[in-house]
């Protein structure tokens, strides 16, 4: 009897080893982007076994059984990283019909399309910093079960905003009234207030807080710079997320809100686009990166006039878009962090990388725009150990174009080869 559990299990073994060495797969990288040292290097080879890189160099041998992918026509890179999306949504239809006629069922319904855009497109990662009705949870949870196809999600829940401010409704009769359960709306005043937000939001599955710092341009408020919370509220927002262990991404236009948002303590500033020299130097000192969605101006002044939106936020869009760019260079040539983030769901899904040629255009290297999406971007969602570069220990998050985009950087609009996690989704 003992003599057959032995031969069995002696079976066992062998078929687990070989069934663990089959499950290894080889990428043979022509070119590949090292986003730590700022490099290309040629002729690597990138073993993976499950969801992991084990080792990555030149001198490696196959494994014999190993399932070898050939990417060496191709540049390899890590996936990239979008700290600013709202996946949930983008323009479809008609501006009011979209605050009348969606709920966030309709929300739910065709969120995962622009999910497996998303990752189609190079994306493995995204940070998504508002979202209705807790739709991005969901996503987010569906996908880390492997139910839908997407990125990973680090989701914000709902976006935290004063009375009037830009996560409020403006612009319309006091008479009309949205019936949101307590705390779905983000509509928080006073430093309890806030506080109970926050918890609302962590509670809820948030893994980032996102607040308004500042006003808006896609809302019908006034004086798109003007601050939205005071200095007390900003430190309560920044200090609660701190306790129960998350960061704060400020949406901030303002100059005067940005350094309120980097004095409270923020990890981000997204869009920053009034940031004055005062400004850049508090966010160097303090570390703050920038997220600068500085595609974004082409498509609002080409589509949304013709999606019905108000001549009010045109306006807005006008004043900014300019700055926008202007400012994010300075800021560039300062050194300040760098981070990549798009607002993709202000245009469709998938157009991500459409940004990396407007940050090149305003003060980064082809390399420093990829770093941007890459290390840096882990860095500020603080997922570097898992994620952002192709070495040993991280996910095989691993994307590869036909085209090396340290020269031709628009030919991240066209990726060619996508794995997240080990698992090949396009090839
Ligand atoms: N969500 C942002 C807002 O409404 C979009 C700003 C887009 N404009 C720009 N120039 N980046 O404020």
């Amino acid at each position: 009897m003992r003599k057959i559990i032995t031969i069995a299990l002696g079976f066992f073994i062998a078929s687990l080893s070989q069934a663990q060495e089959a499950s290894i797969t080889a990428i043979k990288a022509g070119k590949l982007i090292d986003v730590e040292n700022g490099k290309l290097i040629s002729n690597q080879i990138i073993l993976i076994r499950h969801d992991s890189i084990i080792s990555v160099g030149a001198n490696i041998t196959i494994p014999k059984n190993a399932t070898v992918i050939d990417l060496s026509s191709y540049t390899v890179l890590p996936g990239l990283i979008d700290c600013h999306t709202h996946i949930t949504g983008q323009p479809g239809g008609d501006y009011y019909a979209a605050i009348f006629r969606q709920t966030p069922v309709d929300v739910a319904v065709t969120a995962h399309i622009y999910a497996k855009r998303t990752l189609e497109a190079g994306f493995t990662t995204v940070r998504d910093l508002g979202s209705a009705g807790l739709v991005d949870i969901a996503l987010r949870n569906a996908i880390n079960k492997g139910d839908i196809v997407g990125p990973t999600i680090y989701a914000a829940t709902v976006f935290i905003g004063s009375t009037g401010s830009h996560g409020d409704l403006n612009g319309f009769s006091p008479y009309l009234e949205f019936n949101a359960p307590k705390g779905m709306s983000g509509v928080a005043n006073g430093v309890d207030g806030v506080r109970e937000q926050v918890r609302f939001n962590v509670k809820n599955g948030a893994d980032v807080i996102k607040f308004g710092a500042s006003a808006g341009v896609l809302s019908e408020e006034e004086s798109v710079g003007a601050p939205q919370y005071s200095q007390e509220e900003m430190n309560a927002i920044v200090s609660e997320a701190k306790m129960w262990g998350r960061k704060t991404a400020a949406h901030a236009h303002g100059a005067e809100a940005i350094k309120m948002a980097v004095k409270a303590g923020v990890a981000s500033i997204e869009h920053g686009s009034l940031v004055d020299a005062e400004g850049i130097a508090l966010m160097k000192q303090n570390g703050t990166y920038l997220v600068s969605d500085v595609y974004d101006d082409e498509y609002i002044l080409s589509e949304y006039s013709k999606l019905g939106f108000p001549d009010k936020i045109i306006n807005k869009e006008k004043l900014v878009g300019k700055l926008q760019r202007e400012n994010f260079q300075k800021a560039v040539e300062a050194g300040v962090k760098i981070a990549f983030g798009t607002d993709a769901g202000v245009y469709p899904h998938g157009w991500n990388a459409k940004q990396f040629k407007w940050m090149t255009r305003f003060g980064l290297s082809p390399m420093g725009a990829i770093q941007a999406a890459t290390i840096n971007a882990a860095d500020l969602v603080g997922i570097k150990e898992k994620v952002g570069s192709i070495v040993a220990g991280k996910l095989a998050d691993i994307i590869a174009v036909k085209i090396n985009p340290l020269e031709e950087i628009t030919s991240l609009e066209n990726v060619q080869f996508v794995m997240k996690a080990g698992v090949v989704y396009k090839k």
